[in-house]
């Protein structure tokens, strides 16, 4: 962590918690968010529950606190005939203020290519969505040394974007494909090689996006490693998926990241 950017802790709840026990979830969030003041947080439930939870958030607000609600996708184009596909301005309007792309889930399960991240990248800009865009390799890609030429690859798909809209906030996800619900996770030397190598590609586009690009570690973060992690000096903060389902451990994850701000 780098005490010029505030740390970004996101859950990602996937297919999960779409009825009252999101918005049961959501209210605990609001809670962590008042007790970590120094950790920016971000919820992303399924579609059908971003404009409750969005709203339940910011009644909550009113006591303090700030979690913001994040899509878990969306589709590049602004309205039409595309039967079951959301739109960026749909998700605005339901409250959500940012959007997360590019997962491999969607990639590997849904086929999304590098040419659709870059332009769902490109529209949640015009919608004032915030971006987390997740890249990363799997198994097979490590073990035969690809890890930094896929990384490297996908980051280039969308990096000018984000030099182009350098004014606007917008976050990258190193995902390991093989970490992702698996238990396993990278160790923080291995999550650093990697996101010091992304930091070098965002300083490539200038200073400033290096500067405040805040770069998410996600894989199997648990409470138990989440400290290590968010303690090498490239890592901003966490994707967290299954941890993130329950509050105790999310709520864990978020106190790491904040122990670690108000220790430096
Ligand atoms: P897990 O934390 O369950 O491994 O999921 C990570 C992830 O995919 C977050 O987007």
């Amino acid at each position: 962590m780098n005490s010029a950017r505030k740390p970004l802790i996101a859950g990602n709840w996937k297919m999960h918690l779409g009825g009252i026990a999101g918005i049961e979830l959501a209210a605990k969030c609001m809670d962590i968010a008042r007790q970590n003041p120094h950790v920016e947080l971000v919820v992303a439930p399924p579609f059908t529950a971003i404009a409750a939870i969005a709203q339940e958030c910011e009644e909550q607000g009113e006591h303090g606190g700030h979690c913001g609600v994040a899509a878990q996708n969306m589709n590049a184009k602004s309205a039409g005939a595309y039967t079951g596909e959301v739109s960026p301005a749909m998700l605005a309007e339901a409250g959500a203020t940012w959007v997360i792309l590019g997962h491999s889930e969607r990639r590997q399960h849904y086929g999304e290519t590098d040419q659709q991240v870059h332009e769902k990248v490109a529209a949640a800009f015009v919608a004032k969505l915030v971006p987390i865009v997740c890249i990363g390799e799997t198994l097979e890609e490590r073990e035969s040394g690809q890890t930094l030429t896929v990384v490297k690859r996908q980051l280039s798909a969308f990096v000018e974007l984000l030099q182009e809209h350098v004014a606007l906030p917008s976050a990258i996800a190193y995902e390991p494909v093989w970490a992702i619900g698996t238990g396993k996770t990278a160790g923080p030397a291995e999550a650093e090689e990697v996101h010091a190598a992304i930091r070098e590609v965002l300083s490539a586009q200038s200073a400033e996006l290096a500067a405040k690009t805040r770069i998410l570690y996600g894989g199997s973060v648990k409470a138990d490693n989440a400290k290590a992690l968010l303690a090498a000096a490239n890592v901003d903060g966490a994707l967290v998926g299954g941890a993130s389902l329950e509050a105790a451990s999310f709520g864990a994850i978020a106190r790491a990241a904040e122990s670690l701000v108000v220790s430096s």
